[in-house]
């Protein structure tokens, strides 16, 4: 049976980051994947470039049972931390937009970033290898994979959550956290695109218009492009709010966003003979501009309009409500909202508080971060302050 100061199950962002620091740090560490190959949600994300940060990852832009948990980590490791060790790689990068930082050439450059770093910390991996069994006894976690056996006083469930099953994405954080007596918030697919059924078909007529709205959900508002798709509705703003969206409530868009109170009346006066529809036609993509004006009771010139039935009106675009029917799941989420519960676990070290040794970072947990680069700086920072406590735990 082979020895290891800690074993890391999951390759992906956070599990690599996390065996990496420990590494270097002096550690013996082996990674464990069922996957041929590590970091495929890295190789695949911010469309192939990786928004690998977010220069204004605060924890307010993260969702979870305990809002204050990721405070700790994601003060320790910082965007700015991880811009250094890019850079550091001559991996040339730029912001987008809203603070999302993404390479310039390919996310490739940030799996090599992280193998390069795991090499710099001589860790082992043992890939193609599906764990079938997870033992814990006298202080030591033995772990049987591929047909191997291992065994380590450290492990790490660094496997992730189950959005995007095809690039081997599982609920095995969630088994094992459970194995360990930590409980589970309920999961849910997040920054994932809505459907829509009922009245809400209107927008589906739309496919492939986009504009740039206000998408809210419950407290939540997000300001950003949204996409009208065959099923329902996407784009950033839609993503964004998904997150914060339970089953059966209802969803709204302000499709004019910046426009003052009373502003229609202000049309009116201005162009009387103005009608619905040329008024949309102006601000908005003509489809939907069409199926607004379709919608709205609001025949004729404005002209014959009184201001209370302006400002109904106005009214409606800028809080638009629909009920989502539910979201296209994990399949197409790019994350998962709830995970292993915080409550559980050390925020300073990741550390499960009822069973030393064991550690869980990264996606599996809790924490969940604003579509961005969010997401990434959470494994980044988990990982490290992981990385960081095995080593000094040796
Ligand atoms: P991750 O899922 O990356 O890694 C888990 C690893 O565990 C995988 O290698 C998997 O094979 C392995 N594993 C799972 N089950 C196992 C089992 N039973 N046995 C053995 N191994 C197992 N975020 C961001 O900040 N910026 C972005 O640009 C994007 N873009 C993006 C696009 C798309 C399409 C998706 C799906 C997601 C994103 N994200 C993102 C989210 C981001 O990819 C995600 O939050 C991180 O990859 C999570 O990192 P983890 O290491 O926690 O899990």
């Amino acid at each position: 049976m082979k020895q290891f100061d800690a074993i890391v199950l999951g390759a992906g962002g956070a599990g690599m980051f996390c065996a990496a620091t420990a590494g270097q740090a002096g550690a013996r560490v082996l990674v464990i994947d069922h996957n041929a190959d590590p970091g495929r949600k890295i190789v695949i994300s911010g469309g192939g470039r990786c928004n690998f940060t977010n220069v204004g990852a605060v924890p307010e832009r993260y969702l979870s049972a305990n809002p204050h948990f990721a405070r700790s980590a994601l003060s320790r490791y910082t965007p700015a931390d991880f811009i250094a060790l890019v850079r550091k790689h001559g991996i040339a990068f730029h912001e987008k937009t809203l603070g999302q930082l993404f390479c310039d050439g390919s996310a490739k450059q940030i799996v090599s970033l992280l193998m390069d770093e795991c090499a710099a910390g001589s860790v082992d991996f043992a890939f193609s290898a599906p764990i079938s069994d997870v033992t814990h006894a006298d202080g030591r976690f033995r772990v049987t994979a591929g047909g191997h056996e291992y065994e380590a006083p450290a492990l790490v469930i660094a496997t992730g959550g189950p959005s995007i099953p095809k690039l081997g994405a599982t609920d095995f954080s969630y088994d094992l956290g459970r194995q360990f007596g930590l409980k589970i918030v309920e999961p849910r697919p997040a920054l994932v695109p809505m459907t829509l059924a009922g009245d809400d078909l209107l927008f589906r007529e739309l496919a492939g218009v986009a504009a740039e709205v206000i998408a809210r959900a419950g407290k939540a508002a997000f300001r950003e492009a949204a996409l009208f798709t065959h099923r329902g509705l996407s784009g950033p703003a839609i993503l964004q709010a998904s997150s914060y969206w339970r089953h059966g409530e209802t969803m709204a868009i302000d499709f004019l966003p910046g426009h003052r109170p009373g502003w229609l009346a202000q049309v009116k006066r201005d162009r009387p003979r103005a009608t619905m529809k040329s008024v949309l036609s102006a601000l908005l993509p003509e489809r939907l501009a069409d199926a607004l004006s379709g919608k709205l009771a609001l025949a004729g010139d404005l002209h014959g309009a009184k201001d209370a039935a302006l400002a109904a009106v106005e009214q409606r675009l800028h809080n638009w409500e629909f009920r989502p029917n539910g979201t296209e799941g994990h399949a197409k989420a790019e994350v998962t909202v709830g995970g292993i519960a915080t409550d559980g676990l050390s925020q300073q070290t990741m550390m499960a508080r009822r069973v030393p040794g064991l550690y869980a970072i990264g996606e599996g947990v809790d924490v969940t971060g604003w579509l961005g680069g969010y997401n990434f700086q959470w494994a980044w920072a988990s990982g490290w302050a992981a990385g960081q406590a095995i080593a000094a735990a040796r």
